[in-house]
């Protein structure tokens, strides 16, 4: 046969065979179990992992919270759901992770509407290419992907320990690229990069994770892995940086689907396994606990908690 047709026929099914190994390494979230009657809030489940998680729980027939910033777009995506799953039990919350009085008043609706949830999945978050101060004076990182939702399960917490309900944090294994300086916390201090504000955001959501285990809380941190979501709408994407980066993109990039199993699993798994949580840096990657490199300190932990009160203003 003539090498020029073998050649990449061979070529690309060895490539095939790579990436099906891949995603077979990266797990899935295989309890199909039914959750009627449980009711998950999810931040941000519009797009991307929230969105893909949403749907996986409304299958299996739980009742879904869509805590978002814009209702058209959670609208939508419930739309989207019900297309696919015609009974399935959705609703949409406003929430802005970037406005105290949001928070405020969508944990008062939670408390009028949903006061009997199971799980609260912190996932809303965000990259932005030109880092800003916000109007409540917290620079948009820390605000958006930590405090936020500090504020939000704070305001929350004597519900989360009535109902005993779980927490799921979605972290990135970034976190472990961020550092965390209380002189500098919530600020927007030169030089600085987005990449690393993103990162030390991350980090500070493993050290909430801790904070709340420490306090008796059922709370499970994980990372989705690098997933093809909106999260890089910031940006602009050529087509030759698909081309550049192709072998990247062929060992790493998830689909937002495959990457919401980690957080699946982490919101309905029943493991329990005491040595292996977030205060012991326990983090669930490719749906398997797994160790962080990071040490969590206890120091910065409880530091993280005060400073994080002060700065949401509940103290
Ligand atoms: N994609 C990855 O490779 C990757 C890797 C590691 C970790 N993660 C984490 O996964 C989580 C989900 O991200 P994604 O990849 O699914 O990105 P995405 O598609 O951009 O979804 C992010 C969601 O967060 C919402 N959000 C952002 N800022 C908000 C705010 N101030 N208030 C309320 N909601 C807000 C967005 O709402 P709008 O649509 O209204 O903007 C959107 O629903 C993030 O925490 C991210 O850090 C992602
Ligand atoms: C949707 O779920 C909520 C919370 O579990 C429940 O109170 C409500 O009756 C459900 N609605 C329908 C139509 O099943
Ligand atoms: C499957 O999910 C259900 C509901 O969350 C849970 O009770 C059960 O223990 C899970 N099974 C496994 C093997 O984790
Ligand atoms: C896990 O098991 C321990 C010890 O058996 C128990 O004290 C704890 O309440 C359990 N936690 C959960 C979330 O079931
Ligand atoms: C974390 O702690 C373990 C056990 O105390 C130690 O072996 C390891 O070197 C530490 N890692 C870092 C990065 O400090």
């Amino acid at each position: 046969m003539n090498l020029l047709i073998t050649l990449p026929v061979v070529a690309a099914g060895v490539i095939y065979l790579i990436r099906k190994q891949r995603e077979y390494s990266w797990g899935w979230a295989n309890n199909k179990s039914s959750l009627k009657g449980k009711v998950f809030i999810i931040t941000g489940a519009n797009s991307g992992l929230g969105y893909q998680t949403a749907r996986a729980l409304a299958k299996r027939k739980a009742t879904v919270v869509f805590a978002c910033r814009d209702l058209i777009k959670a609208n939508e995506a419930i739309q989207c759901i019900k297309e696919e799953v015609k009974d399935a039990n959705l609703t949409a919350l406003p929430l802005d992770l970037e406005i105290f009085d949001s928070i405020k008043s969508f944990c008062h609706d939670v408390n009028r509407e949903f006061p009997e949830f199971d799980c609260i999945i912190n996932n809303a978050g965000l990259s932005m290419k030109e880092p800003f101060v916000t109007s409540e004076d917290v620079e948009v990182h820390t605000l958006a992907n930590h405090l936020g939702h500090f504020l939000m399960i704070n305001l929350l917490l004597d519900l989360i320990k009535k109902n005993n309900a779980r927490i799921v944090i979605v972290s990135s294994k970034l976190h472990e690229k961020g550092t965390i300086n209380f002189e500098t916390f919530g600020k927007l201090v030169e030089p600085y990069t987005t990449k690393q504000l993103y990162a030390n955001s991350k980090l500070m959501n493993f050290y909430f994770a801790k904070e709340l285990y420490k306090k008796g809380i059922d709370v499970h941190v994980c990372c989705p892995g690098l997933c093809y979501t909106e999260l890089f709408r910031d940006y602009t994407i050529k087509f030759y940086h698909w081309i550049v980066f192709s072998p990247v993109i062929l060992l790493y990039l998830r689909s937002a689907e495959q990457g919401a199993q980690n957080i699946i699993h982490c919101a309905t798994d029943d493991e329990n396994d005491t040595e292996k949580n977030p205060s012991n840096s326990y983090i669930v990657m490719n749906c398997r606990q797994t160790k962080s490199k990071i040490n969590l300190s206890d120091d910065v932990s409880e530091k993280l908690w005060i400073e994080s009160k002060k700065l949401s203003k509940i103290e």
